[in-house]
């Protein structure tokens, strides 16, 4: 089973020795633990403790130049099933409710679509100031999740509310969340529950990265495509509870894990590994920027320059593995395709939504800034028969769970009574 991801969020309170025991509980329960600190917290406790116990760097201030991550705070949101503060000050509360994002924690929350679990710790008379209150009214109201303070004696020997719940029921609590998936999403921040597990009756295919087509034993025809974005639907796919295989050409970056990869380098491959798994699968997802041409015979040997001044490639038609499975398919079968487009994006995407018999097709503008190849982000347009949805700059992970929204809202479309 695949290990929960927790970021751990350390802030600057009495309590903050207190993580340990939350970090070393959620560890004994599998969970895969990161660790950042608010520079009031390492006050404390040293991040050294942290780093320890996770071998993991702690990440106390984005611009350290010792924090091996340039963007860290972008990485570590998208890398977490929930982001747990322990424990939570009256100062961070206050910054996550009024989006002030001026350290390393208060950026992640900003970041992260992940849920936010807040187990507050301070003073009773902080606790029950109007401003706190509001602060964590409106944080309640933004889908965040509060284990509330417990009454005792505080660490100022003041007796109130305002103490740290103990430990084993925050973890519980934070387990509680990430097993059930009870969901709290909410239309405002988009906040997901890991186990949001929408797909758990369906079986994706997607074709994922770039093919490469021989010329000879040394060189090929390919592009630039890193499989980020198939990936990314893979992995989206997976963690709301789907099936996946990916037949994954030429890839930069690791494919998830608890997906079936097979590889498939050339369009012919990449063809023949989709064919085969087709009939099993209901959903299709053609992410890979497969070659339109190969060359129709490719050397044995290395082609030699001699004195020749050109050389003419003959290239053939590779198949087109979208259209086909489009043509070929099974009742209930969903076909969903990309464009990349430098031009008229929106009209190619469509034209190729006709010719290819496409459900859904995503239309990414390879010419801007952050979207298309071999980028963490993509900018892009969700089209359906019916509806264009424009989708500004985003992960690649928070795209392919808008494509799979609008999945999902195809299948309760084709359930709706007419
Ligand atoms: O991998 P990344 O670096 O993250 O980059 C992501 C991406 C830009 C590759 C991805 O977002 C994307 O747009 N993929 C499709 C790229 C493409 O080749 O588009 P196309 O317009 O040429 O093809 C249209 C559709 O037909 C695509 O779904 C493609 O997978 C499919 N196709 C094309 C040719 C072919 N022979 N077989 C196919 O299945």
């Amino acid at each position: 089973m695949r290990k929960f991801r927790i970021g751990l969020g350390v802030t600057g309170g009495i309590a903050a020795y207190k993580a340990v025991e939350v970090l070393r509980l959620l560890q004994k329960s599998a969970c895969e633990v990161s660790v950042a600190m608010t520079r009031h917290a390492t006050e404390f406790i040293q991040p050294l403790t942290f780093r320890a116990l996770t071998d993991k760097h702690v990440i106390v201030d984005d611009y350290d130049p010792a924090n091996p991550d340039p963007i860290a705070h972008i990485n570590f949101s998208q890398s977490i099933d929930l982001l747990l503060i322990v424990p939570a000050t009256a100062n961070i509360i206050g910054k996550f409710a009024n989006g002030v994002a001026d350290d390393f924690i208060s950026s992640t929350y900003l970041a992260t679509t992940a849920p936010v679990m807040i187990a507050p710790a301070m003073n009773v008379t902080m606790w029950e100031q109007p401003a706190t209150r509001r602060n964590v009214a409106q944080l309640k109201a933004d889908g965040v999740r509060f284990v509330e303070p417990i009454s005792g004696e505080l660490a100022c020997k003041t007796v109130g509310t305002g103490k740290l719940e103990d430990v084993e029921n925050i973890v519980a609590q934070a387990l509680g969340l990430l097993r059930n998936g009870e969901s709290f999403e909410d239309p405002h921040t988009a906040r997901r529950t890991p186990n949001s597990i929408d797909l758990r009756d369906e079986r994706f295919l997607i074709t994922v990265g770039g093919t490469r087509e021989a010329i000879d034993p040394v060189r090929f025809i390919s592009n630039h495509s890193s499989g980020k974005m198939g990936f990314a639907v893979a992995e989206a796919a997976r963690d709301r509870g789907a099936d996946v295989t990916v037949v994954a050409g030429v890839t930069t970056v690791e494919p998830p894990e608890n997906v079936k990869v097979i590889r498939g380098v050339s369009a012919q491959e990449m063809f023949d590994g989709v064919m085969k798994e087709l009939p099993n699968v209901t959903v299709f997802v053609g992410a890979a920027a497969v070659a339109d041409y190969a060359p129709v015979n490719a050397a044995n040997a290395k082609i030699k320059k001699d004195d020749r001044d050109e050389l003419t490639l003959q290239l053939k038609k590779t198949p087109d593995i979208l259209a086909n499975v489009s043509k070929n398919r099974h009742q209930g079968l969903l076909v969903v395709g990309f464009a990349a487009e430098t031009n008229d994006v929106i009209g190619y995407a469509r034209s190729k939504m006709e010719k290819k018999g496409l459900d859904i097709v995503v239309a990414n503008d390879i010419t801007k800034v952050g979207a298309g190849f071999n980028t963490d982000t993509n900018i892009a347009t969700i089209i359906t028969r019916e509806n264009e949805s424009e989708q500004p700059l985003m992960s690649k992970r928070e795209l392919a769970d808008r494509i799979l929204d609008a999945v999902i809202e195809m299948r309760k479309a084709a359930q709706a009574p007419a």
